[in-house]
């Protein structure tokens, strides 16, 4: 009764919304997903989703049951779909050669050998999740050795940003698909086309050879994590010269070839993917003996460490030089706004270094706590976690904004101030707080790439 089965391996940030919204917007399609984790599958299938998206509850609460089905039937899943997205995680390397650098391929090839352990018919195999370029040549030998099944493989990637990921899915800048230039691989690719053009203009499809599929998902993350290192480091000139960064990103944004999107300074980019993503292509630049290449993509990775230590050295210098025993509260431990998402979060490095500084770190999120816990476990020092930004901010000798929650911008600041020890120090590492309007309240404020607004003579 459907007109086509849909599976998808990799049940994460990924592939959950991707697959509620394809069976969204397909409801003649039967969507099935699958992992390993047989919690996540559960915490899908109940009413407290393992994920946090914006709009996401609503379209699973419509889509679960009808034409969407979490399981963990793996193998038998297999058998029974012919198009399979393969979304598992693509980490960094920690062991051996490229730690560190190197995209960690193994599960990605333990998926693919049970994909052809399990298969009985041909098969059409998507990858979603972020890969080395040339990896469809590695997957299709691993799933044509010893059979006679036919294995397409296409690329897919996933351009969806967190926080934004269903308006992203429901409304993307394009959609790229790569493929083999061979009969079976147009046709495989045409059928993709067509499941994406049940609600996406034909002209956002986009297709193109698979190693340029692959390669612009990693270049596409590059260039953006790019522009926030640039205006990160403009932000450090600006912090000497008085020079505003939000007025000089403005004035340079608002010229159309430079475009006014990511020029946000901030105490540094975080995510799963951008650093992920950078030291994969530096790696891959290095192993094609494209040495300067490599260096140049570096750089963004070493301008966005380097401001994270910058943050915490201004905070060392503003606060006397010594932060020992002092509270320091962190609004927001997410690496951005609206996901509860702590993965390369800045806001991990502050922390740590705050401890090491032998500061009292507390730490409110209004979704992300639940992670800073995990992510901080086994830390030395005292860690509070506190759900209500007023009571978390009480006491404190300093409020550091990490995430650019929208909730920080409204409290009320005559309040906290108030509650707080004297003097009183904002350290915005988002600059979205009104510099002018707290400094007047008696707070001393630094925020990035601005002047700093102080009390002391
Ligand atoms: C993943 C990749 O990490 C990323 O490179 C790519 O860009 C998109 O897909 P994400 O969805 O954020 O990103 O990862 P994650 O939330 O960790 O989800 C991956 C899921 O795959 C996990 O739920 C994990 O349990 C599952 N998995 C992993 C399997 O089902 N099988 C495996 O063998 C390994
Ligand atoms: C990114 C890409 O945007 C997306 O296309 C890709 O599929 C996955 O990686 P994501 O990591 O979810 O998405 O979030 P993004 O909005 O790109 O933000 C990444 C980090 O950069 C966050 O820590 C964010 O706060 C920071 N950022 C973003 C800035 O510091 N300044 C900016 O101007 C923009």
């Amino acid at each position: 009764m459907f007109a086509k089965k849909i599976l998808c391996i990799g049940a994460g940030y990924v592939g959950g919304p991707t697959m509620a919204m394809i069976a969204m917007r397909c409801p003649h399609y039967k969507i099935t997903v699958v992992d390993i984790n047989d919690e996540k599958i559960a915490r899908w299938n109940s009413n407290e989703l393992p994920i946090y998206e914006p709009g996401l509850d609503e379209i699973v609460r419509e889509v679960r049951g009808r034409n969407l089905f979490f399981s963990t039937d793996i193998e038998g899943e297999i058998r029974a779909n012919d198009i399979i997205f393969v979304s598992v995680n693509t980490p960094t390397k920690t062991y051996g050669a490229g730690a560190g650098m190197a995209a960690d391929l193994q599960y990605w090839e333990k998926t693919a050998r049970q994909i052809r352990r399990c298969a009985q018919s041909n098969k059409v195999i998507i990858e979603k999740s972020t890969l080395p370029v040339r990896t469809a040549l590695a997957m299709e030998r691993i799933l044509g050795a010893e059979n006679n099944i036919h294995f397409e493989v296409l690329s897919n990637p996933e351009f969806l940003a967190e926080g934004s990921a269903i308006e992203d899915l429901q409304n993307p800048d394009r959609v790229l698909i790569g493929s083999r230039d061979t009969p079976t691989g147009v046709a495989a690719r045409n059928e993709l086309v067509d499941i994406f053009a049940n609600w996406v203009p034909r002209e956002r499809i986009i297709t193109s050879n698979i190693w340029s599929s692959e390669l612009s998902k990693l270049v596409a993350n590059a260039f953006l994590a790019q522009r926030i290192s640039s205006i990160n480091a403009i932000a450090s000139l600006c912090e000497k010269t008085e020079a505003d960064v939000a007025e000089v990103a403005r004035a340079v944004g608002l010229d159309s070839r430079i475009g006014t999107k990511f020029l946000n300074a901030s105490v540094g980019f975080g995510g799963s993917c951008f650093k992920k993503d950078i030291m994969n292509l530096v790696y891959l630049c290095r192993s094609y003996g494209l040495n300067e290449a490599a260096d140049y993509w570096e750089g963004v990775i070493k301008i966005n460490e380097c401001q994270k230590e910058r943050f915490v050295l201004t905070m060392l210098r503003a606060m006397f030089n010594t932060l020992a025993d002092k509270r320091i509260c962190l609004f927001g431990f997410a690496f951005k706004a609206n996901t509860g998402d702590t993965r390369e979060s800045p806001a991990i490095y502050i922390a740590r270094k705050l401890l090491e500084e032998q500061a009292v770190v507390v730490i409110t999120d209004p979704k992300a706590l639940e992670n800073a816990r995990r992510d901080l476990a086994g830390m030395k020092g005292e860690i509070l976690f506190i759900d209500d930004p007023y009571e978390a901010a009480a006491a404190s000798d300093a409020l550091a904004v990490m995430t650019e929650w929208d909730l920080y911008k409204d409290l009320d600041f005559e309040r906290i101030f108030d509650s707080m020890t004297k003097p009183a120090f904002i350290f915005d590492g988002r600059n979205i707080l009104d510099r002018k309007k707290l400094f007047d309240m008696g707070f001393n404020i630094y925020a990035v790439g601005k002047p700093p607004m102080t009390h002391f003579a």
